[in-house]
This record gives C-alpha cells, sequence and structure tokens, in this order.
C-alpha cells in the first residue's frame, strides 16, 4: 500500500478524530448498505456533521425509517435509492448517475458499506452461488459503481471514496472464503484507483481519493452470523468507530491516499 506522506495524518489520528460540529457541510455523500448496521449508523453520523446523503440498500423499508429518523433529527432529507448490488446492471448504475448528475450536479463522497459474509467453510466445498453472490456484492459492484461515479466524483473539489474490508482482506484466513477474498480485491481496487488518479503532470484534474475501512469487529447482525458464539456486548458499537470515518470523508484528510486504516488495531 502507499506510504502515508509526511504531511499526512497518521493511523491512529484518523481512529481518534475530533470531528468540528460542520465539517461535511455541504458535502453530497452516497452510502451504500445505509439501511442497517455500520452504514445506518455512518449515514446518520454524516448528517450530524453537515452533509446531505443518498441512502442505497436493497430494503426500502429500512432505508425509509433511516430518512424518517435523520429528518426528524433535522438534517438534510436524505434520498433513496433502492438498488440490489447483486443484481443492477450498469446501465442502472448509470441512470444513478445521470438522476444524481441532475438533482446535485456532484458528488463528494462514496463509502461502499454493503455487504454479506457467505458461507464460513472450506474453499474445496464452496458454492458456486454463493461464491458467486459474494463476490458480486462485496467487490465487482464497487467496481461497477466506482466507474459509474467517477465523473461526478472528479467535480468534487476534494472527493473521498472509502471501500470497506475486514482483517481477512489484508490477511486471508481458512473457511473465510469468498468474503476473505472479496475483501482482499476491495483492497487492491482502492491501491489501483489511488495510482491511477495520483497528480502527475499529466493527470492534474482531480483531487480525488481513495481509502479502505476496515471496522473490526462491530456488534452488527453479520458479525453476529459470523460468531454466533461470542457474547456481543464486548463488542464496540457502530456509533463507537465513528471518528474514523468522518474523518476520511472530512477535508482533514485531503493527504490521505491509498490507506487500508484499521479501526480497532490488536
Ligand atoms: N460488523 C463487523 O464486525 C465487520 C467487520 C469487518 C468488516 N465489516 C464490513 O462492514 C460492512 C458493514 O457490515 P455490517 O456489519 O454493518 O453488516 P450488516 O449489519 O449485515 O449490514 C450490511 C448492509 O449491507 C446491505 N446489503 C447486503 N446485500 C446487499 C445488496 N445485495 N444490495 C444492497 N445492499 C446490500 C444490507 O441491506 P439489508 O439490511 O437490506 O440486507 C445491510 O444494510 C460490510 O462491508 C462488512 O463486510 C464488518
Amino acid at each position: 500500500m502507499t506510504t502515508t506522506p509526511p504531511n499526512s495524518l497518521t493511523h491512529d489520528q484518523i481512529r481518534n478524530f475530533s470531528p468540528s460540529p460542520n465539517c461535511l457541510d455541504g458535502k453530497t455523500i452516497l452510502v451504500t448498505g445505509a439501511g442497517d448496521g455500520i452504514g445506518q449508523e455512518v449515514a446518520m453520523t454524516y448528517v450530524k456533521y453537515g452533509a446531505t446523503v443518498l441512502l442505497l440498500g436493497r430494503t426500502t423499508s429500512k432505508l425509509e425509517t433511516v430518512s424518517d429518523d435523520i429528518t426528524q433529527a433535522g438534517g438534510q432529507p436524505p434520498a433513496v435509492i433502492t438498488m440490489d448490488l447483486e443484481t443492477a446492471s450498469q446501465a442502472e448504475m448509470q441512470d444513478l448517475a445521470s438522476r444524481i448528475e441532475q438533482d446535485y450536479g456532484k458528488i463528494d463522497g462514496l463509502l461502499h458499506n454493503a455487504g454479506i459474509l457467505g458461507d464460513i467453510t472450506p474453499l474445496a466445498e464452496y458454492d458456486l452461488s454463493t461464491f458467486e453472490r459474494v463476490m458480486r456484492i462485496n467487490f465487482t459492484s464497487n467496481f461497477m459503481l466506482t466507474q459509474a461515479l467517477l465523473p461526478l466524483l472528479k467535480r468534487s473539489d476534494n472527493g473521498s471514496v472509502i471501500f470497506t474490508t475486514s482483517s481477512v482482506g489484508s490477511k486471508p484466513r481458512a473457511l473465510w472464503g469468498a468474503y476473505a477474498l472479496s475483501k482482499q480485491g476491495v483492497e487492491g481496487m482502492s491501491e489501483i484507483f489511488t495510482q491511477e488518479t495520483a497528480k502527475t503532470t499529466e493527470n492534474k484534474d482531480t483531487n480525488l481519493r481513495f481509502n479502505c475501512i476496515n471496522p473490526g469487529g462491530t456488534r452488527t447482525d453479520m458479525r453476529a452470523k459470523a460468531y454466533p458464539d461470542e457474547n456481543p456486548s464486548r463488542l464496540k458499537t457502530p456509533a463507537d468507530i465513528m471518528a474514523g470515518y468522518v474523518c476520511l470523508m472530512s477535508d482533514a484528510s485531503i493527504d490521505v491516499r491509498g490507506q487500508v486504516v484499521d479501526l480497532q488495531p490488536k
């Protein structure tokens, strides 16, 4: 991964970021998987710090509940985008980009958060259709959505794309199969986009940056599915890990590029 530039933030500074109250003012940010778990908390937190959010997920009722909560708390009313990332086509993503362009003109942030666990089983026995579902939702859709939104992200003064990885993305582990491979792929994708958008004498047109967050073990449905015998009260809640998510979307992190930030290092 790209090394931290000398004037940039350390990972400790990102994890322990103290956001100023309006640090996301004026930013339009799309969050995938915004109806539940970490994504729901991130969406509400981004609004709290001044952003307008676009809530993308596959279950409209969950997204509408988050939208109502945001509006009732006095935040900018969010857009609700029902999209199943397993089946959405490139044409549907292009159509989404056109609608965002019409309504907002640009986009300042994109958090790829939606994901599924798949099976915890040896690769030798891994079911192909589950493997393909996991790869499509956790990995391929990140590529498709980023590609579709790239022109709008480049219009932002300081655009930020965050991918979501996991400990098994940086270090694959037996039995974690497609999930681990999808997260490895996501880390590679972030690095490639980072290199391809680097400011050089030939390419001066964007400040867009790409980074990965590994939230670490967090109290959500996915974690409970992965570790059914664990006592969830020992885990951090999504609310406990928001500082890193805010930091990497705010202009405090404009020099942070190509990093994989572990929010709960051991
Ligand atoms: N929790 C942890 O301990 C942990 C640790 C490391 C990494 N992560 C990563 O953090 C991210 C969030 O995880 P989480 O724990 O918050 O999981 P979660 O509670 O299961 O939430 C996942 C979200 O993704 C959405 N989603 C799933 N499939 C989708 C699809 N086909 N199209 C659109 N949206 C879809 C879900 O929508 P529905 O609710 O409608 O199904 C849900 O909103 C994931 O990328 C995960 O891999 C989590």
